[in-house]
């Protein structure tokens, strides 16, 4: 997949993407490093603390049930419903991901609590009404946010139910070596833009900055990567495992340029008191 713009790329193509990535031990290592938890997130930077956090400041109880789309391998569904002791249902594009969110899940305390499944976060197929909120972590670079909203409403229930998006954007134009890269034609400003097509949809947004920790995070993890570049070779091909580092130095560069920025949007739906 080299060069699949959000709007045409197939959940296929995600699938094979993330597959690709999957049971790579010098990725996990690193990640295990970056962001101190081998559980924690897949090239998303928010951690177990982040999670519990959010929750408290949406006031979600121990009876809400959240959907975390696009969980990848699902550490950071499981640390949600650990901390807080709510229902999570993980769905991701990439069978390979699911199956290991479902093999780490085994035997941990919370795992009554969570399930994953094989599906397209952008046209889930769920119950309606059957939701809280939805969380999408890293994860809506691919999915049309109007679309997508409207399938999300649909899943929502109670008076005040809430969509989370976490995204990184640069700003800047992309060159056509970005997105051989970074396959991720959705980094690069405008697009998409999720905080509009909530609204339109009648949530009110509250948007907070996470720039700063997501910068650090990306120092790191490049560093633990490139420590592991024969390894990464090794594990995943020449071609592949060079090109799985550079497209974090992508990241990193950026930042370090100042032009990426890190936004966490928190949208609620129905206008009654708010919890946060
Ligand atoms: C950067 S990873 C983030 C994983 C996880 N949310 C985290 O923070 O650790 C992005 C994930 O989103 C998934 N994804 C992207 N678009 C998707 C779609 N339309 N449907 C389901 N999963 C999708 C990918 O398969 C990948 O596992």
């Amino acid at each position: 997949m080299s060069s699949g713009a959000p709007a045409s790329t197939t959940v296929a193509q995600i699938a094979e993407e993330w597959d690709s990535y999957q049971e790579i031990p010098a990725i996990d290592e690193a990640y295990a490093e970056a962001l101190g938890d081998q559980f924690a997130g897949q090239f998303s930077g928010a951690t177990p603390d982040y999670l519990e956090q959010l929750a408290a400041r949406l006031g979600w109880s121990p009876q809400a049930r959240v959907l975390d789309a696009g969980c990848g391998t699902g550490g950071l569904t499981a640390a949600l419903a650990a901390r807080t002791g709510c229902t999570a249902v993980g769905l991701d594009a990439s069978p390979a991901a699911v199956r290991v969110a479902r093999t780490r899940l085994a035997g941990r305390p919370e795992a009554d609590r969570v399930s994953y499944a094989v599906g397209d976060m952008g046209d889930p197929d769920l119950a309606p009404g059957s939701f809280d909120a939805v969380l999408a972590i890293g994860s809506g670079y691919w999915s049309d946010p109007v679309t997508t909203t409207r399938h999300w409403r649909e899943l929502l229930r109670g008076d005040r139910p809430a969509v989370v998006v976490v995204i990184s954007r640069i700003l800047r134009p992309q060159t056509a070596r970005d997105i051989e890269l970074t396959l991720q034609e959705g980094l690069f400003a405008p697009h998409p833009d999720w905080e509009t097509a909530l609204r339109a949809a009648g949530f009110d947004i509250e948007v907070r900055d996470l720039t700063e920790p997501d910068a650090e995070c990306v120092e790191r993890l490049y560093a633990a990567l490139a420590r592991r570049l024969p390894a990464l070779r090794s594990q995943m091909g020449d071609a592949a495992g060079q090109r799985y580092l550079a497209e974090v130095k992508v990241l990193r560069d950026e930042h370090r340029a100042g032009r990426m920025r890190r936004t966490e949007i928190v949208a609620r739906f129905g206008g009654g008191r708010d919890t946060a």
